[in-house]
């Protein structure tokens, strides 16, 4: 296994034009958007793939558009403030990086990149058991990183995978549940994408018209690295990114059942995520198992789709699990997607594609942009809201969209810190 320094080193570097060029994004689409003119579709698909008709994709940013907010006024938000604990730890803001495979296929080095920007802002980042990086390099850049393992069915597999993770020093543990069975994306198909990559003519073609991808990701990777393998779906290094023949290795993994859970939380010794679910039983499950969180996920509609959108998911879950640390993903977009899922019971929130497509068209450059953009957006919404604090926010601030608020439902002002230093009830 490689576990070069250059890697390190690189995922630090940002030139002075590339930071430049990056202050021209002014929000997370714009990264998607830039992401679909310089990488090639084969692989830009992947990275936009959603299930079958797209259903739970649309449906995940149409429940932030059903929710308004109700600002209060002339609070004094001087000091707000987006820090949060997650799970006892601090962090600078309630989101992170959610687990994306083939980072390191959108830009170069993107695993460690990505690891890197997470860790000089203060946020979560979630390695993903579909990189192209091996985990202990990884491990090296960001010490706080989280580890995402997608379980193979075997029992002594899953161990194997457990002790690897577990003697490169990571903390917490992911294990995404939702990918028992892969999902039907056609779009991929359409697009020519195969994971492995199938050398084509048309791939070929792809990457012949994008050759600032081409030299700067794919063939400086050959050149400075070597073929990128899958290097952390199991104990072992797995298949190679690009191969005529060569088939992944899944493992039984639509054997997968509680009772793998409960095999796992026996022996992970560190802090344990469930992530990809929507059911509130299966939360309440997992919280009898010992996870320390969930993350409610339809995996940004890549899986089943017509399944629910996590936002409305949230309510029943933060219901049926008061004391659990709660995590959401799929169609946050913006700073007052986090603030409404915050309001209506998450803890934390983490965004896939748009980070994925920072790290391709900028590299560190590109990823610290999109943080600094979600940091002023969250940070300026909860001002415009109202608040100092996150730990404020309750469902209290919205109101479904298109609803008027009832007539007998005012409020008193909000306290403001003064208030609250003299131990005045608290808004809830
Ligand atoms: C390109 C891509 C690769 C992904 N790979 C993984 C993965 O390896 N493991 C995982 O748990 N989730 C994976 N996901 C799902 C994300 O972790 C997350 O649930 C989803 O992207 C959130 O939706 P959003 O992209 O709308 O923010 C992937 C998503 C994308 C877009």
């Amino acid at each position: 296994m490689s576990q070069l320094p250059a890697r390190i080193s690189t995922a630090d570097h940002r030139p002075a034009r590339a930071v430049r060029r990056m202050e021209r994004m002014l929000s997370l689409s714009d990264f998607e958007r830039a992401a679909a003119r310089h990488l090639p579709l084969a692989i830009y698909g992947y990275l936009a793939s959603v299930a079958e008709t797209g259903a739970s994709f649309d449906a995940n940013f149409n429940a932030y558009q059903s929710w308004h907010f109700v600002p209060r006024s002339l609070v004094g938000v001087r000091e707000r403030n987006i820090a949060t604990s997650i799970m006892g730890q601090q962090w600078k803001a309630p989101f992170g990086i959610a687990p994306m495979g083939l980072a390191a296929l959108m830009g170069y080095q993107g695993d460690a990149v990505l690891a890197a920007a997470a860790r000089d802002a203060g946020i979560p980042f979630v390695l993903s058991g579909s990189s192209l990086t091996p985990l202990e390099a990884i491990r090296e850049v960001n010490p706080d990183a989280w580890f995402q393992a997608y379980v193979p069915g075997e029992h002594e597999r899953i161990d194997a995978l457990l002790d690897r993770v577990a003697a490169a020093g990571f903390g917490t543990l992911v294990v995404t549940i939702d990918v028992v069975i892969a999902g039907n994306r056609e779009n991929n198909t359409r697009n020519g994408f195969t994971r492995p990559l199938r050398p084509t003519l048309r791939l070929l073609w792809q990457g012949m018209t994008h050759p600032r991808w081409s030299l700067g990701t794919f063939m400086r990777t050959l050149a400075q690295d070597g073929m990128p393998h899958f290097e952390n779906s199991m104990a072992t290094r797995g298949a190679p990114i690009l191969s005529r023949h060569a088939e992944r290795d899944f493992g039984k993994r639509d054997h997968l059942n509680w009772d793998h859970i409960r095999h796992i939380r026996d022996r992970w010794k560190g802090k344990l995520v469930i992530k990809g679910l929507l059911a509130p039983e299966d939360a309440v499950t997992a919280q009898e198992i010992g996870a320390e969180a969930i993350v409610v996920s339809n995996h940004g509609g890549r899986q089943l789709d017509g399944a629910l959108a996590p936002l409305h998911a949230l309510p029943a879950i933060r219901a049926a699990c008061p004391g659990l640390c709660i995590g959401i993903d799929g169609g946050v977009r913006r700073g007052s997607d986090v603030l409404k899922a915050l309001a209506l019971g998450a803890d934390f929130a983490l965004v896939g594609r748009p980070l994925l497509a920072a790290a391709a068209v900028g590299a560190r450059a590109g990823v610290d942009r999109a943080i600094a953009i979600l940091n002023d957006e969250t940070r300026r919404n909860l001002g415009l809201l109202g608040l100092n604090g996150i730990q404020e926010l309750s469902s209290r601030y919205l109101v479904p969209a298109g609803t008027p608020l009832p007539a007998a439902a005012a409020t008193p002002a909000p306290e403001t810190k003064a208030a609250r230093t003299t131990g005045a009830t608290r808004l809830q």
